[in-house]
């Protein structure tokens, strides 16, 4: 049911923990499921990514998806971190079950809501980044895949 990358991601997660002072924070949470996702970003002057944490209280497929979120937006810039999309993040891991689509949302709307921090506390505006839900429950219904 699941790819080897999903598991050895849900098995040995990276990235794993809090980043003190943090450049942006960003939670989000999905009702429906009751789960949780929280990412943190270290950007630098340069508006690097030099680091990204995660704390996520959900299933599997969330610490999967938060595990290579993490991976793929650390070292890059904050427009190609907007280009890591829940697709992204699915391919990445080689596929989720149909059921398991949503916790990838919940990965994508944290490193946007973790972006969105970010900019209000500089007083900037990322192009293309629209204020992040911090409940994407009710977005999944008119997802399709
Ligand atoms: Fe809700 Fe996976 S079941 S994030």
């Amino acid at each position: 049911m699941y790819s080897d990358k999903v598991m050895d991601h849900f098995q040995n997660p990276r990235n794993v923990g809090e980043i003190e002072n943090a450049s942006g924070v960003g939670t989000v949470g999905n009702a429906k499921c009751g789960d949780i996702m929280r990412m943190y970003l270290d950007i630098d002057d340069n508006g690097i990514i030099q680091d990204c944490k995660f704390k996520t209280f959900g299933c599997g497929a969330a610490v999967a998806t938060s595990s290579m979120a993490t991976e793929l937006v650390k070292g890059k810039t904050i427009q190609q971190a907007l280009e890591v999309t829940n697709k992204a993040v699915m391919d990445a891991l080689d596929g989720l079950p149909p059921v398991k689509v949503h916790c990838s949302l919940l990965a994508e709307e944290a490193i946007h809501a973790a972006l969105w921090d970010y900019a209000e506390k500089h007083g900037i505006k990322i192009e293309g980044l629209e204020k992040p839900k911090s409940d994407i429950s009710e977005e999944e219904v008119e997802e399709e895949y």
